[in-house]
């Protein structure tokens, strides 16, 4: 058991201060999932002198932020006491590199954790590698834990989900009123729904994943690029998936253009059903296309599950499903949305079926309801549908 006093701080400090720590962490859940909500504080003399949180997935980790703050403080390291963190460090490198190579290099002496690793991989890995380093290693029990501050990651690492992994899908619609997804004809030209401010959102939404997907419906009444564009990172931008089980996707439509200046746009990817018309599928790929064959559903779509597994064999990891009614509804159906976005525009009715029943139907954990410019923004995690 490690000597608190020569932390200046009792347990019970150390539980507020970890306690905190996670209630803080928790607001950023549905940025960072499937990753785990984390916050961490870094202590000298007694006093947190820095924090740090994960706030995005692909954004630095908790640990790394707080000791970054903890050093534009001025207080030297070697007066540094300990680090506190909501749950165990990684030790692997996933989108950045592992949390234990920063704290060993940071020449902090003592690690606090309220949580143990829950993924049955890796739990307890990290703390063994920084005891094994020499440095003082502590848990306190009840004060972050994962099932109350992340559940949604206590999902991601169920072992069912390990044995047959499929991205984090996050559905993204925008919705009038009544629940359609084309507004009336005279509204928004027939297709804008949401202002620019939840406009702006779906940019930084999309520069943070790995996969935008869409059905060939909506490239074929809309149009759309899918590109990422400020204040989204346009840095590594997301593939563009279409769905299109019989190659109708043009050679010709907007997706093909070449991204403007400061805009970014990922490669572009049509999943057909094998063998689809062999003319189609050469004129895409001349047109720059990359076209893949997967078996066909029993209502003759593309298969989701093998929608899944591809992008999974892709090194896709979050994926942001901009689909219509029809693709919507059946990934919904399937069990295979994570984690729901939905914009309510000022407007009523509308053309197509409305989505308004699924609202009874979901069960949705952790729901956040907030507005954006004239828009309310429904944010939630999606346990099933009954
Ligand atoms: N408000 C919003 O957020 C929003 C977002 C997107 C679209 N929209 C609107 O939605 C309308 C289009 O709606 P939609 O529902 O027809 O488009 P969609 O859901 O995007 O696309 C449907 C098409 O996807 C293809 N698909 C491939 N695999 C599938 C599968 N396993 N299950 C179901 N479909 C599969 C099907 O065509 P194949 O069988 O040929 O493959 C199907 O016709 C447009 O008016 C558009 O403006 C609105």
């Amino acid at each position: 058991m490690t000597d608190m006093a020569t932390l200046s701080l009792s347990e019970q400090s150390l539980r507020e201060i970890l306690v905190d720590l996670a209630k803080e962490a928790q607001l950023r859940r549905f940025e960072v999932a499937p990753n785990p909500a984390v916050g961490a504080a870094v202590i000298s003399g007694g006093q947190v002198i820095a924090r740090g949180f994960h706030e995005f997935w692909g954004g630095p980790h908790a640990e790394v932020e707080a000791l970054r703050n903890a050093a534009a403080t001025g207080i030297p390291a070697s007066a540094w006491d300990a680090l506190v963190v909501t749950l165990e460090p990684c030790s692997t490198t996933g989108k950045t590199p592992p949390c234990t190579d920063a704290i060993l290099a940071s020449g902090i002496r003592r690690v606090i954790v309220g949580s143990l690793d829950p993924d049955p991989r890796h739990r307890g890995a990290g703390l063994r590698q920084l005891q094994e380093a020499g440095l003082e290693v502590e848990f306190v029990p009840r004060a972050s834990e994962i099932d109350r501050v992340a559940p949604h990651f206590l999902r991601w690492v169920d072992i069912d989900r390990i044995r047959r992994p499929r991205p984090w899908t996050i559905a993204k619609w925008a919705q009038t009123r009544t629940g359609q997804l084309s507004p009336p004809p005279n509204v928004g030209e027939g297709r804008w729904i949401s202002g620019p401010e939840s406009l702006k959102e779906v940019h930084v939404l999309r520069g943070r994943v790995d996969a935008i997907v869409t059905g060939v419906t909506t490239v074929l009444y809309d149009n759309p690029r899918f590109t990422v564009r400020p204040p989204g990172n346009p840095a590594k931008p997301p593939l563009r998936v279409i769905l299109d089980s019989y190659l109708r996707t043009p050679t010709d439509g907007r997706l093909l253009e070449a991204p403007g200046e400061g805009e970014g746009a990922g490669a572009l990817h049509v999943l057909c059903q094998a063998g689809a018309n062999a003319a189609r599928h050469v004129a895409l790929e001349r047109a720059g296309v990359k076209v893949t064959g997967l078996r066909s559903s029993e209502e003759d779509h593309v298969a989701l599950r093998d929608v899944q597994e591809w992008l999974w064999t892709q090194g896709v990891r979050r994926v942001l499903l901009e689909a219509g009614p029809q693709l919507l509804t059946r990934y919904l159906e399937a069990g295979f949305v994570d984690q729901i976005r939905v914009y309510t525009g000022p407007v009523s009715g509308g053309e197509g079926p409305s989505m308004a029943p699924w609202f009874g139907k979901l069960r949705m954990a952790e729901r956040l309801d907030r507005e954006v410019g004239g828009d309310a923004v429904l944010e939630s995690f999606v346990l099933g549908a009954s």
